[in-house]
C-alpha cells in the first residue's frame, strides 16, 4: 500500500479496540510488538518514508511520530493499570483479621513512681529534687550521721575526689529543702542512690528512693502515721494491714519501720514473707532536732516526720517481682507484662 493513502485513523481506532479487550501483561506485549514494536505496523510504515520526497517525508514522519507516541503512551498506562490490580489482588484479603502493630509500655518504675508521686500530690505534697553528686555533709554529718557510722565506710558509698560522693540515699535533700524554703513544707522527693553493692536479688549498685519531709508547728507521730496508712493503703489496697515497729536513724527521733501485711498470705505467715506475716517497705521517724537546726529551723517552734522508701522494693512488692535485677535487663519478655498498667 502507497504510504500517502494510509488512514492513521483506522489505525489507532483498531488498536484501542484491541487494547480494551487486553487484562494481563502477557497480551498487552504481544499488542506492544504488533504495533510499535521492531516488526510491527508502524515501523513497516516508517519503511516507506523513503519512497516520499522530502515534504510529504516530514508531514507523513510526524503523523506517524504522533501515533507511536499516542501508542506508547497508553500502552504504558494500561501496563500500570494490570500492575495496580495485581497487586492489590495479592495483598488485600478482606476477610482476614487486622494486624496489630506492636506498642511499648512503661517501665514498671516508673509506672511504680507515677503512682507514688500521684498518691502524695493528692495528699498535698510538693515534688522536689535534689543532686545524685552530694558532699559529705549533705549525706551525712548534717544527717547526724557519725563519722565512724559504717554507712560512711569507702566500701559502701561511692567516694568522688574532694569530699564528693553519690549519694547513698535521698534523705540530704531534707537538708536542701529546709535551707531553700520556710516552714510549712510538705515535699516529697524522688531520684536516684547509689550504694556499692554487688548486684543480687535485692541489691543494685543504683536504686530509686522518695524521700518525705513535712515540716511545721505542730507535727506528730499521729501525723506520720495517718499519712503512711493512708498512702500505703491507697498503694497496695485498703485490705492489706500497716504496722508500725520501732527502730533507729541517726536523723529521726524517734525512728520507725513501716511494714505491710503480706499480700500472699493475709499476714498468717508463708515463704514469701519469711514466715512473719509482714514486708517492711519504709523507714520513717520524727526529724532529729540537729536535723532541723542543720536546715536553718528552730526545733523549739517547728517538727516535722520524715520517710524513704525504695521504688524497686515497692514495686517487688506491688507485681510480685522476685530478682531486682530484672529491671534492669531491657528483656522484653518481662517489660512487655506492664502495658496493661499506666
Ligand atoms: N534514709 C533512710 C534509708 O535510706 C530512710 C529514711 C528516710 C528513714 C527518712 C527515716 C527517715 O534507709
Amino acid at each position: 500500500m502507497k504510504i500517502q493513502n494510509v488512514d492513521f485513523d483506522s489505525y489507532y481506532s483498531e488498536f484501542l479496540k484491541e487494547l480494551e479487550n487486553i487484562e494481563d501483561l502477557s497480551s498487552l506485549n504481544q499488542l506492544k510488538g504488533k504495533f510499535i514494536g521492531r516488526k510491527g505496523k508502524i515501523n513497516e510504515l516508517f519503511k516507506n518514508l523513503k519512497d516520499l520526497e522530502p515534504q510529504g517525508r516530514k508531514v507523513i514522519g510526524g503523523k506517524l511520530n504522533e501515533l507511536k507516541e499516542k501508542i506508547s503512551f497508553l500502552l504504558e498506562k494500561k501496563a500500570q493499570e494490570i500492575k495496580a490490580r495485581a497487586q492489590t489482588e495479592r495483598t488485600v484479603d478482606l476477610s482476614l483479621p487486622g494486624k496489630r502493630s506492636w506498642c511499648g509500655s512503661f517501665h514498671p518504675l516508673t509506672i511504680t513512681l507515677r503512682q507514688i508521686i500521684e498518691i502524695f500530690q493528692t495528699l498535698g505534697f510538693r515534688v522536689e529534687e535534689g543532686p545524685e553528686i552530694e558532699t559529705e555533709y549533705f549525706n551525712f554529718e548534717a544527717l547526724n550521721i557519725p563519722a565512724d557510722h559504717p554507712a560512711r565506710d569507702e566500701q559502701d558509698s561511692f567516694y568522688l575526689e574532694d569530699n564528693f560522693l553519690l549519694r547513698t540515699h535521698t534523705s540530704p535533700a531534707q537538708i536542701r529543702v529546709m535551707q531553700k524554703y520556710q516552714p510549712p513544707i510538705k515535699v516529697i522527693v524522688p531520684g536516684k542512690c547509689f550504694r556499692r553493692d554487688a548486684f543480687d536479688a535485692t541489691h543494685s549498685p543504683m536504686f530509686h528512693q522518695v524521700e518525705g519531709l513535712v515540716v511545721a508547728e505542730k507535727i506528730s507521730m499521729g501525723d506520720l502515721k495517718g499519712t503512711i496508712q493512708v498512702f500505703t493503703k491507697r498503694l497496695f489496697g485498703e485490705e492489706r494491714e500497716v504496722r508500725f515497729r520501732p527502730s533507729y536513724f541517726p536523723f529521726t527521733e524517734p525512728s520507725c519501720e513501716v511494714d505491710i501485711s503480706c499480700g500472699v498470705c493475709g499476714g498468717e505467715g508463708c515463704r514469701s514473707c519469711g514466715y512473719s506475716g509482714w514486708l517492711e517497705i519504709m523507714g520513717a521517724g520524727l526529724v532529729h532536732p540537729q536535723v532541723l537546726r542543720n536546715g536553718g529551723y528552730d526545733p523549739e517552734r517547728f517538727r516535722g516526720f520524715a520517710f524513704g522508701m525504695g521504688v524497686e522494693r515497692i514495686a517487688m512488692l506491688k507485681y510480685g517481682i522476685p530478682d531486682i535485677r530484672w529491671f534492669y535487663n531491657n528483656d522484653v519478655r518481662f517489660l512487655d507484662q506492664f502495658k496493661t498498667f499506666r
